[in-house]
């Protein structure tokens, strides 16, 4: 079968980010961004992140939020777009409706709307599976992001897998408490290369990451709210145990994260089914269902009046428009 198309002139794709709930963190010994520890992913519905690409015949450029990128940090993923989707060259014009590189899995979003974009300029067929594993060489997470739903990384794998679809779970809500803006010191990329290189408690992580992905695999699978949450909250907190851990000690928390995560404690203290995760950065993320996300909101908005909160669902994944040629 022919696995070229005519090539577009403009593609725009639009992502979601890939939320964590089991995570990812460390690098596999062999290939670009593969996975040290399985995860599990949720693609969220509200945040988005824009790709934009055109063909070009001269050096590619990359803007994010108009900020023209660095093409060091892109080279992996241009290097890998021109190896699987040929030797067509692409400007590329992104931006997020969120904080970028604020620990919101922005890159994940990102990477995501760019593979799926560059793919569908490029003419060339390529399966979810390969657009997920040329997204990953941007970042791992993004491997995830190109699904709709719930998402597995495999340790070691080369892409991630899509478990179910939105209708699995549609009264659960995810609220992102965003409690800053700026972009992180540390990139996750430098954070995970710092925790491999010297916390003694990286290799204890690995080893322990397969049997709490596995418990959670099981509690998706059963919708089971309070269990899921227990493990998210095992699997966050395990790896901020190998960030504390590391020379120099990486520390993504802010006060208020802390204070989120306590009053999150004591909400559930009162019955109502609420659990938090974090990734790398101060942004405290929840689940709940539908019925208690006013409570959760309104009680944590009481604490800390400031704090801007943002409810999503489970996303459907990328969507793509294409321009037609002249
Ligand atoms: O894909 P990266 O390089 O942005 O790393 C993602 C790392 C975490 O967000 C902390 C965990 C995850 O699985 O998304």
């Amino acid at each position: 079968m022919k696995n070229t198309l005519e090539p577009a002139r403009t593609v725009t794709a639009v992502a979601g980010p890939s939320l964590a709930l089991t995570k990812y963190w460390g690098k596999h010994c062999e290939g670009i961004n593969r996975p040290a520890t399985p995860s599990l992913g949720v693609t969220l519905s509200t945040f988005q992140s824009t790709a934009c690409v055109t063909l070009t015949d001269g050096q590619p450029r990359i803007t994010v939020n108009k900020v023209p990128q660095p093409l060091d940090r892109f080279q992996p993923f241009l290097d890998e777009a021109t190896r699987v989707l040929g030797p067509r060259r692409f400007d590329a014009v992104c931006t997020n409706n969120f904080p970028t590189a604020a620990g919101l899995a922005s890159s994940s979003s990102g990477f995501a709307a760019l593979a799926t974009a560059a793919t569908a300029l490029s003419g060339r067929f390529l399966t979810q599976a390969e657009i997920s594993a040329l997204a990953r060489v941007g970042s791992g997470s993004a491997a995830r992001a190109v699904y709709h739903g719930f998402t597995e990384f495999p340790a070691g794998a080369e892409y991630a897998e899509p478990l179910y679809g939105p209708d699995h779970w549609p009264d659960l809500r995810i609220v992102a408490c965003l409690v800053d803006h700026g972009p992180k010191a540390v990139s996750s990329r430098q954070g995970m290369a710092r925790v491999q290189a010297t916390s003694p408690y990286f290799k204890r992580w690995v080893e322990d990451a397969e049997g709490l992905h596995r418990e959670a695999l099981a509690a998706l699978a059963a919708r089971d709210l309070a269990k899921l949450g227990d493990i998210m909250r095992l699997s966050y907190l395990r790896m901020f145990s190998t960030q504390f851990s590391a020379s120099p000690p990486l520390v993504y928390w802010q006060p208020t994260s802390v204070q989120i995560i306590q009053h999150v404690d004591g909400l559930r203290r009162r019955g109502l089914g609420v659990w938090e995760t974090m990734d790398a950065g101060p942004q405290v993320k929840l689940i709940c269902l539908d019925t208690d996300t006013d409570a959760v909101i309104a009680s944590l908005q009481d604490q800390i009046p400031s704090l801007q909160t943002v409810v999503t669902t489970v996303g459907n994944g990328p969507c793509v428009s294409t321009s037609p040629r002249d």
